[in-house]
């Protein structure tokens, strides 16, 4: 397998590679499959004029008063360090929130405070993972989390989302459960997937948790997307059809839905169980998420709702303006999401997603996700992000037609 993009694409700037053996890094490390998404944005990112919709963030900063909230903690002196598992008003805010969007009981002591949805992933994939496990993930997914299980030297079993124009995105249940073998430790879900906009039914995944259930396998739930969906508040949580000692992790995460990329702020829920097992884990790792930014968090899930609304409509009149431009193109095809800020799309005549998205930052400054970097069903496709400002859209749109025109 190569180890870079560049290595399967000429490309006209290269970046340096470095052979690894010779400085004896961990087996697991040189074995890491390519990310070509990062590869290809670490590219673009090489032209200063580079507009870039490849990665998964709005153009709105954090809402004033989360940033007051935390400034303020900040200069009350809670700069010390904190429970390993986030100050006590975060977990209970976030118990607070469940109670209220979903009308849950998750007592406090089964939720931990992370420094943001992946490290979330990182701690559940790292308290169940064994050397030679399988974890059957539904695919496309982001690439980052497939490097989560490999890095906690795992083997991914993927199952691909199947798509019809009619029926947009649908998972095969039949085929997702005949991916299960005795190796298998956990399912890796992500709803509202990124990057196809796919969200899980509700009886789904109740079919989902009673066969793992049944199976004694995890279901790790990545739900970062959850607030981020169209024509409904939120969509359906793993945590509503599961019982309190399930082996089930639900990660979540401030970035999407608060406009909180850069604080690096999430969280966990799983069974008490694992309560002392992820606190020791992140104990040994970096001891929790910096103290005041915690602070932010209990305000924006508290008084984040209308934030929420008003992303959610920038959003969706994006999402107007991509479908009614990729109509008029001609060229592109797409499945219209249903939840998250992404266009996954294919393009007529353009089987190669790595060479497509090198051609729109070399001769369009425009860089845009390949569709490989989601697993190994989507070489023929590209992912842009939406959920920037409407001129910065219409530049992005403007560049495409320009290219698929040349
Ligand atoms: C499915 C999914 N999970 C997790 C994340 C990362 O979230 P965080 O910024 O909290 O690490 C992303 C980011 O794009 C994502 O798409």
């Amino acid at each position: 397998m190569p180890r870079s993009t560049f290595e399967t694409i000429p490309m006209k700037h290269t970046l340096e590679a470095h052979p690894m053996t010779d400085f004896q890094f961990r087996t697991v490390i040189q074995k890491l499959s390519p990310n070509q998404g990062a590869e290809m944005l670490w590219y673009g990112r090489k032209r200063p004029d580079i507009l870039s919709l490849a990665q998964g963030e709005g153009s709105l900063a954090t809402p004033d008063f989360i940033t007051h909230a935390a400034l303020k903690s900040a200069e009350q002196g809670r700069t010390f360090y904190a429970p390993v598992q986030g100050v006590p008003e975060l977990r209970q805010e976030i118990s607070n929130y469940y109670s209220r969007i979903m009308n849950l009981n998750i007592p406090t002591n089964r939720i931990f405070v992370t420094g943001s949805g992946t490290t979330a992933m990182h701690l559940a994939l790292t308290s169940i993972l064994d050397e030679g496990d399988e974890v059957v993930a539904v695919t496309p997914i982001w690439k980052n989390l497939l490097g989560a299980v490999e890095l906690a030297q795992a083997k991914v079993v993927q199952v691909g989302l199947q798509h019809t124009e009619d029926r947009g995105w649908t998972l095969d249940l039949d085929q997702l459960f005949s991916a299960v073998t005795h190796k298998t430790k956990a399912m890796l879900i992500v709803t509202p997937s990124n990057p196809t906009g796919w969200v899980m039914k509700r009886e789904d995944i109740k079919s989902v948790m009673d066969f793992a259930r049944e199976r004694g396998i995890w279901i790790i739930a990545d739900e970062v997307y959850h607030r981020t969906v169209f024509d409904q508040t939120r969509s359906p949580s793993f945590l509503e059809v599961a019982e309190p000692e399930d082996k089930l992790y639900v990660i979540n995460s401030f970035s999407k839905s608060y406009a909180m990329t850069g604080w690096r702020l999430g969280w966990l829920v799983g069974p008490s169980a694992a309560e002392t097992v992820i606190r020791d884990i992140a104990l040994y790792d970096n001891m929790g998420p910096p103290t005041f930014t915690q602070l932010g968090g209990v305000e924006a899930l508290r008084n984040g709702e209308d934030f929420i609304e008003s992303q959610r409509q920038i959003w969706a009149a994006n999402l107007d303006l991509v479908m009614d431009r990729f109509q008029k193109n001609g060229r592109i095809r797409m499945i219209r999401p249903e939840a998250t800020f992404y266009a996954f799309f294919q393009v007529d005549g353009e089987p190669n997603c790595l060479t497509l998205t090198k051609r729109l930052i070399d001769e369009q400054a425009l860089s845009l996700a390949p569709g490989c970097a989601f697993g190994k069903c989507c070489s023929g496709w590209i992912r842009m992000c939406f959920a920037a400002s409407e001129s910065k859209m219409t530049d992005a749109l403007d560049r495409l037609d320009r290219a698929l025109r040349a």
